[in-house]
């Protein structure tokens, strides 16, 4: 009857009391038309909506749109120095570097994984210091000299050896958090060319790898160290 139909994810169902007189709601749900499968089908795809939906919406909270109170007054077009250019930017005052790069500058070789200061997908160098871009304001780093994987590139487009250095040696197994590997292993570089295998271990520490590539990684610093 319909009057004893409850609506979930679009399969209609009797309502919890009528089908556990019965057996239970799965064990009532083969009578009103709609198989098992269906059923699971069904949560499993809500359950996915509003998870991804989560993910979306809070995934860009960090580069939200809508003008925002202007709290303390901040100046919203401010200037950047980035790989070695002045970029003009409307930025809002609590904006990440890591989605004003991405999403202002089109600037996406810098890569976001967990937006929370612990993965390092997002590493850039800030006057030459390998920071975590998902966790420093856009506005702080005014008049900084900030570098993505993107200014390492060569005046006829060649790799940094660095970027070399990790082809050679097989690096990259998705890719997703060699960008961060490289500004990382390109910091302790400049600052220390010729790093111990122990030096460049901890250099890289703020970086995960989920393909547990971090052997090849080691690697290709100590190449990039010994080409240098
Ligand atoms: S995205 Fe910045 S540390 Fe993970
Ligand atoms: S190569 Fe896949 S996460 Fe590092």
């Amino acid at each position: 009857m319909t009057d004893e139909k409850t609506l979930v994810s679009g399969i209609d169902i009797p309502s919890p009391a009528s089908a556990t007189d019965d057996g239970g709601v799965l064990g009532t749900i083969g009578r009103v038309g709609a198989s098992r499968r269906q059923f699971i089908k069904g949560v499993i795809s809500s359950g996915a909506a509003v998870s991804s939906a989560g993910y979306v919406f809070g995934g860009m909270a960090g580069c939200a749109t809508e003008e925002a109170p202007m709290a303390g007054g901040v100046e919203r077009l401010i200037s950047l120095n980035v790989n070695g250019e002045t970029r003009r930017v409307d930025v809002l005052p609590y904006e990440t570097l890591a989605m004003t790069l991405r999403y202002k500058l089109g600037l996406t070789g810098t890569k976001l994984g967990c937006d929370r200061a612990e993965c390092g997908a997002c590493t850039v160098l800030l006057d030459g210091v390998s920071t975590y871009s998902c966790s420093t304001l856009t506005h702080t780093v005014r008049g900084r000299a900030i570098r993505t994987v993107e200014g390492l590139e060569g005046p006829n487009g060649e790799l940094h050896p660095v970027q070399q250095a990790m082809i050679d040696e097989l690096g990259p197994q998705c890719g997703f958090c060699t960008p961060g590997q490289v500004m990382a292993a390109v910091a302790l570089l400049e600052a220390n060319p010729s790093p111990t295998r122990d030096e460049a271990r901890f250099a890289l520490s703020g970086n995960l790898c989920r393909c547990g590539a971090y052997d090849h990684y080691l690697n290709s610093v100590m190449r990039a160290a010994q080409s240098a």
